[in-house]
């Protein structure tokens, strides 16, 4: 099997905050491995647009320092470094006054994709939508691309909409959530749409609980100034694992289509259930394994903010009335893992006897790493002495089931840069569905901070605070495993 490259049309691609850390860390890295796919026709080229004065050789250098630092060697023949950082230019940008406006004029081509990637602080997205409109450098084709945060609650994500919505229109505007870049995040759609096996039991008929686990070792050094205002609700719930319960949980759309797509996320968030304090577990990781606390790295050394968060929600549909989701994550636990777990009911009659080793099915969607997917089904325990059962996995890891070449996975920010070139928005967040999200998310930010209520300290390489785990005992189940 050899992975089909689709080229797309030649582009010129601004990426503003071109010498920052996302696009050290991801944007150029990932634009690099596209060109070695093949992907970057033509004479494709990205100019990197920021505010230190520095001429184009000088940008190269610094791109040159960041392929080093996150490409593979194996990856980085030195000709096709050479020739990949070739396409390269770089403009100094005043984002708030009117320097260099003009020289990134002269150098955008009206007649080939032009695309402007927001990699700065929200604040300044109005400022650089506004001057590549006053300028006429961004025609009515052309994309621009913002990442998170989209806002910090409802008013903040509609002022930036409404800012957005002065320039460009909704079908220019791709904003990144980049779990949906993620090829098993995407697998989640083939899984549920292209398999007649098991969208007939896609209900609470036949699922008992959903589980969805987001779990990081890392902390939040280095960036405590930004997650202190944040919090793992902010940070991880309303973006990256709103848009997992969408994909588990969305009607079939018509077709694999932008709009389709985004109607059927919509009507999942705009169906869920205000969350009650009782159905909330919010933790704080504390000193330990040689590192330091989160007030450690935090500028407020009594910040309440949250580094894990578990919770029971419910979705108000026909679907899913009477099936909990319970979504957790949080920073410094036991090990980085990402799963969805499905969890059926039991057959409503048992013929055997021996119900000792009964378990019910559950179908495990495992996104990082190790990505693959795990059915536990029911067999007869080999041997003499009756009729006993035993739950056995049909495991399919991904990496052995594809072969090597499938070994490396795009990054989900070269799928996302191609998808923007080729003018697809289906793995991007609509402005509704952002907003949406947040009107789900504000009460309940709103609700524990009008209470005062503070966070549960607990140990790292541990999966959480207590309490979390008492918020599926009292249901009667059990979290799985972080491991
Ligand atoms: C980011 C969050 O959006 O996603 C980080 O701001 C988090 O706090 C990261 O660590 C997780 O992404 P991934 O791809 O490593 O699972």
């Amino acid at each position: 099997m050899v992975s089909r490259v689709i080229p797309v049309e030649v582009f010129d691609l601004v990426i503003f905050g071109g010498t920052g850390d996302l696009a050290r860390r991801k944007i150029l890295p990932g634009l690099y491995r596209r060109f070695l796919a093949g992907q970057m026709t033509g004479d494709s080229r990205i100019i990197g647009a920021a505010r230190a004065e520095m001429d184009d050789a000088a940008f190269r250098k610094t791109v040159a320092e960041a392929l080093e630092e996150f490409v593979p060697e194996k990856h980085r023949d030195p000709a096709t470094v050479r020739d990949f950082l070739s396409r390269l230019h770089y403009v100094a940008i005043d984002a708030k006054g009117e320097g260099g406006w003009s020289a990134l004029k002269a150098l955008m081509r009206p007649d080939v994709v032009q695309a402007f990637y927001f990699s700065v602080a929200p604040a300044l997205f109005g400022d650089l939508a506004l001057r590549l409109k006053s300028h006429g450098i961004a025609g009515e084709e052309a994309r621009i691309v913002v990442e998170k945060p989209f806002g910090r609650d409802l008013a903040t994500a509609r002022a930036l909409n409404t800012t957005l919505a002065q320039h460009f229109e909704e079908r220019q505007i791709y904003r990144i959530d980049h779990y949906l870049g993620k090829e098993t995040v995407q697998n989640l759609m083939a899984v549920r749409f292209a398999n007649i096996l098991f969208e007939p039991l896609w209900k609470s008929e036949y699922i008992d609980h959903v589980q969805i686990t987001v779990a990081e070792t890392v902390g939040v050094e280095g960036r405590g100034a930004y997650y202190d205002k944040s919090g793992a609700m902010r940070d991880m719930v309303q973006n990256h694992i709103m848009q997992l319960l969408c994909l588990i949980a969305m009607e079939p759309p018509y077709h694999f289509d932008p709009d389709a797509v985004r109607d059927e996320k919509l009507k999942v968030i705009r169906a869920l259930d205000p969350v009650a304090p009782e159905d909330i577990v919010r933790g704080q990781y504390l000193a330990g394994g040689g590192q330091g606390s989160y007030l450690d790295h935090s500028e407020n050394p009594t910040s309440r903010t949250e580094s894990y968060i578990a919770m029971k929600v419910h979705i108000s549909n026909w679907r899913w009335k009477g099936t909990p989701f319970y979504l957790r994550t949080g920073k410094r636990l036991r090990a980085r893992a990402s799963e969805i777990a499905i969890t059926f009911r039991e057959p409503p009659h048992s013929i055997f006897d021996d119900a000792k080793g009964w378990r019910e099915n559950v179908l495990v969607i495992r996104l990082q790493p190790d990505e693959g997917m795990n059915l536990m089904v029911m067999i007869k325990e080999p041997g003499p002495g009756g009729m006993r059962l035993m739950q056995v996995p049909l495991d399919m890891t991904f990496a052995d089931a594809l072969g090597a070449e499938h070994a490396e996975t795009p990054d989900a920010y070269e799928r996302l840069i191609m998808d923007v070139i080729r003018g697809n928005q289906t793995l991007f967040m609509r402005g509704d569905e952002v907003e949406a999200a947040w009107a789900w998310t504000d009460p309940i930010i709103g609700g524990w901070e009008a209470r005062g209520d503070k966070p549960q300290g607990y140990d790292p390489g541990t999966s959480g605070p207590e309490d979390a785990l008492m918020l599926m005992h009292r249901d009667g189940r059990r979290w799985r495993d972080i491991r």
